[in-house]
């Protein structure tokens, strides 16, 4: 073998082992990639949510169709007093509405994102905290990071980050007009804002309204 045979030869090997140590380094690289797609995934997972927690919830009385206007809004707490609700009758026919024209509607208050409590912004209406968003429909609003609910439509997202809807009160009027709450919805209620990241979902910690 001349020294040009022994040179080529070499060079083959080296050819070839270079083709081995990019064919491992590009399958290694591909492994980390799916490795770190899942564990962005997994930091993205939105958990799941359990349904409200009592098997029968209280009957209260809310309001009256005669306290009532429409664009009049009513806070109260249900079903547990540490748990804030807002009534609107929206002038406007809603997904769930009770009332003559359907249009009475109540969602829990406490944001679904990280449980901030929202503002009701009516049609043509904006928010306190940001005078450039004006409402296109009646909307609840979340000052903490921009959450907006269309309330016509089960309270479903339709701006910021909030991954749920908010749950609906259910709502019944009795023969003399008065409106009580008397159910909830899913999803769940989510806990209070505790300035933490927590990320639970109760309808703990109060009393039952009765
Ligand atoms: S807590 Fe409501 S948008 Fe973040």
């Amino acid at each position: 073998m001349t020294s040009d045979q022994s040179d080529h030869g070499g060079n083959g090997e080296k050819d070839g082992s270079r083709r081995e140590f990019l064919k491992a380094a590009a399958a290694v690289s591909g492994v980390l990639a799916v490795a770190g797609i899942a564990s962005v995934m997994k930091s993205v997972v939105i958990p799941s949510v359990p349904a409200p927690s009592p098997s029968s919830f209280p009957r209260v009385k809310v309001s009256s169709l005669s306290e009532l206007s429409a664009g009049k809004a009513v806070n109260f707490n249900y079903p547990l007093d540490n748990e804030p609700n807002l009534l609107v009758k929206l002038g406007q026919k809603a997904e769930g509405g009770v009332g003559p024209e359907g249009d009475i509607v109540a969602f829990s208050q406490i944001c679904q994102h990280l449980g901030c409590i929202w503002d009701y912004v009516p049609q043509g209406g904006s928010p306190e905290v940001n005078h450039s968003y004006v409402a296109s429909q009646p909307v609840g609003y979340c000052p903490c990071h921009g959450s907006v609910y269309a309330l016509t439509q089960g309270a479903k997202v339709i701006g910021g980050p909030s991954p749920r809807p908010q749950p609906q009160v259910q709502l019944e009027v009795d023969g003399s007009g008065d409106i009580y709450a008397v159910g909830m919805g899913p999803p769940a209620v989510f806990s209070h804002h505790t300035g933490s990241n927590d990320v639970t979902y109760d309808l703990q910690g109060g009393t039952e309204v009765t």
